[in-house]
């Protein structure tokens, strides 16, 4: 080959070579036929007319878009998995065994809920506790917290007498309730409630109760007034009940 040849060759080469980058096709055209659709570009859909031909109906033998292809296979992978793990190797709850369990939550927690409101107390529900477990578990509340300033016996020091029938703040359940709850702060009665539960105060304040009328030694002057329990025991009989019936015991 001459060299004018070759020169003119080369060149030749080089500009077919800018050419094809220049037509090459982008990112977008490539992302569409490889991925959206696919699709054969109108002007050849000629290529791919089948031949059949129903009263001017024709087909086209044309690609499914590749995204959803690969999604209908996806599919069939995961009906495997699926069948795997519910069906073959039982490893995933079906849909009676997921409610059961949710069921069985559910009732756990309202059980446990029960529990809580068992042991919630406020000044209005409080009842005075009476049995030996809460009356024991009241006295160690006050000989941990409260014997410094009422003494042993609850005969007072510091704090008033607790066994008299004087009550600066009012006897009975509900009151104690209330003052151990929130204390006298100004006269130096803590308030409780961020030490001890609900349920403590009630079983202290049960205790206090059964202090009452023991006359230990060295009590303090009664303070506050003569408090009378207007309900319980105490009340005289209905008089709209009639007994009268009753002829022996
Ligand atoms: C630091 C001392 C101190 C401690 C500890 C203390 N109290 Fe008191 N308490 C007092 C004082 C002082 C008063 C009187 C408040 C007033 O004058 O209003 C009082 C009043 C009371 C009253 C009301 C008495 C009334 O006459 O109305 C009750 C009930 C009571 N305390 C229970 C308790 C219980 C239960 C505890 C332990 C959990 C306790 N206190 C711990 C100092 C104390």
């Amino acid at each position: 080959m001459l060299p004018a040849e070759k020169r003119r060759a080369l060149q030749l080469e080089k500009e077919k070579a800018v050419e094809e980058e220049l037509h090459a096709p982008g990112f977008w055209t490539r992302f569409d036929g490889d991925i959206l659709t696919k699709a054969v570009p109108i002007e050849k859909e000629v290529d791919i007319m089948l031949d059949h031909d129903y009263d001017g109906i024709k087909e086209l033998d044309n690609s499914l878009p590749p995204w959803w292809v690969w999604g209908f296979y996806i599919t069939i992978i995961w009906s495997f998995i699926y069948l795997g793990h519910y069906h073959l190797f039982r490893t995933g709850a079906l849909q009676t065994e997921e409610y059961s369990i949710a069921m069985q939550e559910a009732a756990d927690q309202a059980k446990e809920r029960e529990a809580k409101m068992k042991d919630f107390v406020s000044a209005e529900t409080i009842t005075v506790l009476n049995n030996p477990e809460a009356l024991g578990a009241g006295k160690g509340i006050y000989t941990t917290n409260c014997v410094a300033c009422h003494g042993a016996g609850g005969e007072g020091g510091v704090g008033p007498n607790l066994t008299d029938d004087f009550w600066i703040h009012g006897g009975g359940i509900k009151n104690l309730f209330k003052v151990i709850t929130d204390g006298v702060p100004a006269k130096g009665m803590i308030s409780w409630k961020s030490q001890l539960s609900p349920k403590q105060i009630q079983q202290v304040a049960s205790y206090i109760m059964t202090m009452h009328g023991t006359n230990p030694a060295g009590g303090k002057e009664p303070q506050g007034e003569k408090w009378v329990e207007e309900s319980g025991t105490t009340t005289a009989p209905d008089s709209t009940q009639s007994d009268s019936t009753v002829t022996t015991l």
